[in-house]
């Protein structure tokens, strides 16, 4: 519900990207802000093939695990497909190759790496080469992302496509797009409400929910579920702040360290989203590769 802006430009971009011109999508924002509903809105609307893969926190640290899990999805999406053998001594560059020839091959074809905060480097470092070589291939990739994630290490910041150039320039390019999202206006959160069985909600109350959440739709949901529905409608003064927003300052504030104290990241976040850079924390160059993409003609 909502974000009408956000699904026609995505569509837009889907289309471009069916009629052979490849584009490369960024989703950013914070936790709950509705990343995953909106890139669902779109998915589940395309017949083409869509490959999705999620970065999960416990596995950052794993070389190769979010593109072998491309692997392994891609080649069902193909008849011919394979997954093939890993190389464990290839390079982000050769595995990149591979990828970008592998969805070239596919066609026609999404690819949503959503919690992409929480990708391995490794991974990122070949997705960002195939994401550098696609042009004329009907191939829509789309990354999607906590600004800064609420990890504690700055080896995870320093992969996440929110603090990375190398990324930020690619979804500012001639086949990027770069989406940040913002809360929902109080009257989405009416019509949010009602659609999650809490149908009591008044214009007021969407506006005290509002004020207390910036319009985070994961937020206002947690908020619903937690008070007593006149306590929303009929009380006066602050909502207390959601446990998922807290939960974010608490994380956003654990990861500030002396490289990125400095860095707007390192604060709590916004309610409102914001582009932003990082100048302290520069991509480091990728691990070592530990594994290859097959060829997908192989
Ligand atoms: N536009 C929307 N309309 C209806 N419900 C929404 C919308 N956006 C988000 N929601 C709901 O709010 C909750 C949080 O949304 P979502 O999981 O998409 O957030 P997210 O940005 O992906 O969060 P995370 O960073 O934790 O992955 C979900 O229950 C989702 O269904
Ligand atoms: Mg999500």
């Amino acid at each position: 519900m909502g974000r009408q802006n956000e699904v026609a430009v995505l569509r837009a971009a889907w289309q471009s990207a069916a009629g052979g011109s490849a584009r490369v999508v960024a989703i950013e924002g914070d936790p709950g802000i509705g990343k995953t509903a909106l890139v669902e809105t779109l998915l589940t609307g395309i017949s083409a093939p869509v490959v999705r893969v999620a970065g999960v926190s416990a596995d950052s640290k794993y070389p190769w695990r979010i593109l072998d899990e491309i692997t392994r999805r891609l080649a069902r999406a193909r008849p011919e497909g394979r997954p093939g053998s890993m190389d464990p001594l290839a390079s982000p560059s050769f595995v990149g190759q591979g990828l970008t020839e592998a969805l070239q091959a596919t066609g026609d074809v999404a690819l949503l790496v959503d919690d992409a905060q929480w990708a391995d480097r490794a991974s990122m470092a070949a997705l960002q080469y195939s994401a550098r070589r696609l042009r004329d291939d009907p191939v829509l990739l789309i990354l999607a992302y906590r600004r800064h994630g609420d990890d504690s290490q700055l080896e995870f910041q320093t992969v996440s496509p929110g603090l990375s150039k190398s990324w930020r320039q690619i979804f500012e390019g001639e086949h990027g797009l770069h989406l940040a999202l913002d809360g929902l206006p109080p009257e989405d959160l009416l019509r949010l409400a009602a659609a999650n069985g809490y149908p009591g909600l008044s214009p007021e109350g969407a506006g005290r929910l509002h004020e207390s959440t910036g319009g985070n739709p994961g937020h206002v949901l947690e908020l619903l579920a937690l008070l007593p529905m006149h306590s929303i409608v009929a009380g006066s003064g602050p909502l207390p702040a959601p446990r998922g927003l807290a939960h974010t300052i608490t994380l956003a504030s654990a990861s500030a360290s002396p490289r990125c104290a400095r860095s707007p990241a390192s604060r709590p976040p916004p309610r409102r989203s914001r582009r932003r850079s990082t100048p302290g924390c520069s991509p480091r160059c990728p691990e070592r590769a530990a594994a290859s993409w097959p060829s997908p003609r192989s």
